[in-house]
């Protein structure tokens, strides 16, 4: 029986269908690693802000620039927001009209297949990898979304389910 015909693109193909430049600022939707252990999971996140035209705001900690620098294995700058103290940010996102999306294993959380597109400037907040979204962080949310997970694991690595989230909110996915 023969399968489908299925030709890999070229790397010449893909970059005929990418930007040519970088933008500088995308800014309708944010991927917010507000509270991040470790640095892998930014620089993946980086490559998926790219991949689906996100901006990325990360805390101004003392070792955040160096992993965005390892984690960006892109040939150009990526769109990086900096901030002071996570939650006055957050506040700041919220006085500004931005809708704010958490990602988060809760009782009220929709699930991702339920989640629309972004239709206004969307922030989305990741959780800690080990203590999850704080307390003061969730009183600030708009919504909740969770991925459901039929395994034995009780959650999903952090820049993956930011990525999955990601992809649903640019309407991607
Ligand atoms: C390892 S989880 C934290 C687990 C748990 N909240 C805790 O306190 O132990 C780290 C972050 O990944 C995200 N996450 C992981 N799996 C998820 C899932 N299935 N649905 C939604 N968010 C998830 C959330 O942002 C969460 O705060």
């Amino acid at each position: 029986m023969n399968g489908p015909q299925v030709r890999v693109r070229t790397p010449h193909d893909l970059r005929r269908e990418r930007r040519r430049r970088p933008r500088s600022c995308w800014d309708h939707l944010v991927a917010a690693p507000l509270w991040p252990l470790h640095g892998a999971n930014l620089g993946t996140l980086l490559r998926t802000c790219d991949a689906v035209g996100a901006c990325l705001a990360v805390p101004r900690l003392p070792w955040v620039p160096e992993a965005l620098e390892r984690g960006n294995t892109l040939r150009h700058p990526a769109c990086v927001h900096w901030t002071g103290n996570p939650i006055r940010w957050l506040q700041r996102q919220r006085d500004r009209g931005s809708a704010v999306v958490g990602v988060e294993l809760a009782e009220e959380s929709v699930r991702l297949a339920d989640l629309p597109a972004a239709r206004r400037r969307t922030v989305m907040v990741l959780g800690h990898e080990q203590t999850g979204i704080p307390g003061e962080a969730l009183d600030l949310l708009d919504l909740a979304v969770e991925i459901p997970m039929v395994g034995t694991g009780s959650s999903l690595n952090v820049a993956v389910a930011g990525s999955l989230v990601l992809y649903r909110l640019a309407g991607l996915g």
